[in-house]
């Protein structure tokens, strides 16, 4: 395996504008570090860029909404993602900020360099503009009806309902966010960037990888979907750009009589790459132009779709104005990931943030990696559910990896007190072994590098997989006795692929690596060593073992189904599928003893406005119960309702009440309650079954 030895990789910065889900995370993030990892581990030295985009009118939107500086807002959200990345495990060696002086400096010399060219025009055009808040509306700041599909809340710069890119002018019925008044249109000059006339390098560049008459890039890797978006755009004439904007918080524009005037967000934030090169060359003692202007260091960025037009077409051609800059080798542009059968939204809270997930399953970092990695939306959109979520990890890791390595430790420790037994002659059983575990890592290497994540995590799954066959194929528990010398050569060889498990698949799952590798009291090797069948000598004494993985119950995951469902789209199920709870067997069912009770007393609860105390008379007995209802019902409207009541429930103490079942009640929103009723007066504690 001989390769490029100096890598530039980036993922596209964030917006410090809330926190990152799970859709960022599979998106760029984890194929970014899987990509990361596995390069360092093969030796190669790479540089791993990310940081925060804080500027751009999606920032000072969210600030206006909570009511504090743009300021407040970024280096909010700066500190929640850059540590929730740490805690994941996502390996940057940088996470720089967009509002960070280094980085203005540079945007702004860049520029700068390109105005001293000639690049950009200067235009002048009308724009929308607030009177009552007198300033100039960003694309965002403008929302009405798209032209397209008639989706009212579509934004100035896109619809979120079609996915068009739309400009503001093209809003049927445009208002202002700001003030909620139609905008006016006022006068204003801008700095565009021509692109028509870099159609034809573009497109040689894109599709066959040719730039300046020598073969540039990666093209047998490009994803087609990328391909394919470029060249529509193309196709459909790239119109000028504006490079500066009407707005008061970026980076401001350095040219005289510019005030209010700051660089587009598009343009400032990809040089972010290069400013954050810079800062982390500053502090290693590294020269920045090494990675960015070397043509032997490869530059690869991962992004998510709606970012390629910035990353395929208008970064290059600035790239290529100012001239002496590598363009990417490949731009590894993921589709978007779907939560529960709807698109995930930051806006709509429709999402399952990283930090939250961190907590909520502490230590299983490498569980969500897996998942993510096994549902990647590399060629189209895919969806995380929490089901999926579960039987992923109990029946893969846990039942498959988990139960490999486990018995492999358990049985070495019980045959040969933990030493590494010696191998005799090899059957054909091993032989097979022997030359899957030499050939699947290099199969893995290459689905990597062509951006396979997918296949390439399957792949190297295939290695757990044949090592659970080959132990239920020798069954070396039945020949302890009569053929100990063969139970040595399994256990050798077993011994031999849960290391090389380990070392092929650091960069998927960093953390369980690890554990094995300490397990086995054995270093991390690097991915060339993968598939020898003799890491460990005979002799060599493995540690104690405790389980890589464990099961992920019902309830870890009803949690999380709960929780989506209090969101504020989270009942409705139009346009969507609803969100169920998991599968229950007819006995779980049985063991509910719900019964119709008539509600004969109720009062309030001192101090507990949402309760209210009732007795219900449930034929045998009357029972004591808590019940939330109290801003919906007053206690005299209850009296008399037949209701339908949870009879085993185990009694709970709520606000001093001693709460002896739960009375049954439809739900359509907080405070909008139903109770479930029978009609008849004479089924009182009746089975409701
Ligand atoms: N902040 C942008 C987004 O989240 C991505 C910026 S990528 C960069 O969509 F190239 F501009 F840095
Ligand atoms: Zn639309």
């Amino acid at each position: 395996m001989k390769h490029a030895k100096k890598h530039l990789v980036t993922a596209a910065l964030p917006y410090a504008n809330g926190p990152l889900h799970i859709g960022h995370i599979a998106g760029a993030y984890l194929p970014a570090d899987i990509y990361v990892r596995h390069l360092r581990n093969c030796g190669e030295e790479v540089l791993f860029i990310c940081g925060s985009d804080e500027h751009g009118a999606a920032i000072t939107l969210r600030a206006k909404k909570e009511g504090i500086t743009p300021q407040e807002i970024v280096d909010k959200y700066h500190q929640i993602n850059k540590k929730a990345f740490e805690e994941f495990g996502i390996s940057f060696d940088i996470f720089d900020r967009t509002s960070a002086a280094h980085h203005h400096q540079t945007a702004q010399y860049f520029f700068k360099v390109l105005n001293d060219k000639g690049v950009f025009e200067k235009k002048a055009s009308e724009q929308y503009y607030d009177e009552e808040h007198q300033q100039f509306l960003a694309d965002r700041y403008v929302q009405g009806t798209c032209p397209k599909c008639g989706y009212e809340q579509a934004y100035g710069d896109q619809c979120e309902r079609c996915g068009s890119s739309l400009s503001p002018l093209d809003l049927i019925n445009p208002l202002s966010t700001l003030s909620g008044n139609p905008p006016v249109l006022r006068a204003t000059e801008h700095w565009y960037l021509p692109m028509e006339k870099d159609s034809e390098w573009l497109e040689d560049w894109i599709t066959k990888g040719n730039l300046r008459g020598e073969y540039h890039h990666d093209s047998d890797n490009w994803r087609k979907q990328v391909i394919g978006q470029c060249m529509s755009w193309i196709n459909a004439g790239l119109e000028p750009r504006a490079m500066t904007r009407d707005l008061d918080w970026g980076v401001p524009v350095p040219l005289k009589n510019t005030a209010g005037k700051v660089l587009y967000v598009w343009l400032d934030a990809p040089i972010g790459y290069i400013s954050a090169t810079q800062e982390w060359c500053r502090n290693n003692g590294k020269n920045w132009k090494d990675y960015w202007q070397n043509t032997s260091c490869k530059l690869v960025h991962f992004i998510a779709k709606d970012n390629i037009v910035f990353h395929c077409i208008i970064f290059p051609i600035l790239l290529e104005k100012h001239g002496n800059f590598n363009l990417p080798v490949n731009v590894a542009a993921n589709e978007f990931l779907n939560l529960e059968g709807d698109k995930i939204s930051t806006s709509r809270e429709w999402a399952v943030w990283l930090h939250e997930y961190l907590l909520d399953f502490p230590h299983r970092e490498d569980e969500l990696r897996y998942v993510l990695t096994s549902i990647a939306p590399e060629t189209k959109d895919s969806e995380f559910t929490w089901s999926d979520y579960q039987a992923r990890v109990n029946n893969e890791l846990v039942a498959i990896l988990g139960n490999f390595v486990n018995r492999t430790l358990v049985l070495t420790h019980k045959y040969f007190e933990g030493r590494v037994p010696p191998h005799g002659v090899l059957t054909e059983v091993d032989q097979n072994l022997v030359s899957e575990m030499e050939e699947i890592p290099m199969k893995v290497d290459r689905l990597i590098r062509s951006h396979k994540y997918r296949e390439a995590q399957f792949e190297w799954m295939k290695l757990a997989r044949l090592g659970n066959k080959y132990l239920a194929d020798t069954e070396p528990w039945k020949l302890i006795k009569s053929d100990k010398e063969r139970v040595e050569t399994i256990l050798n060889l077993s011994v031999q692929l849960v290391v090389n498990i380990a070392i092929a698949g650091s960069a998927f799952l960093p953390r369980t690596c690890d554990k094995i590798f300490e397990m086995m009291n054995w270093n991390a090797e690097p991915f060339d060593s993968a598939g020898k069948p003799n890491h460990l000598k005979p002799g060599h004494i493995i540690h104690d073992h405790s389980l890589l993985f464990t099961k992920v119950d019902d309830e870890d995951i009803l949690k999380q189904i709960e929780k989506l469902k209090k969101k504020p789209d989270g009942n409705k199920s139009i346009g969507k599928k609803e969100v169920f709870l998991p599968e229950i067997s007819f006995d779980d069912f049985t063991r509910l003893d719900i019964r119709v009770g008539e509600v004969i007393e109720a009062e309030p609860i001192k101090g507990a406005d949402k309760l209210l105390k009732l007795r219900v008379d449930i034929g045998s007995e009357v029972r004591t119960v808590a019940s939330g209802i109290a801003q919906q019902y007053s206690p005299e409207e209850v009296i008399g309702k037949n209701v339908a009541i949870l009879v085993n429930l185990a009694p709970r103490k709520i606000r001093g009440v001693k709460s002896e079942g739960m009375i049954l009640m439809a739900e359509k929103a907080p405070n909008n309650l139903s109770f479930i009723e029978v009609k008849s007066n004479d089924f009182k504690g009746s089975r409701i079954k």
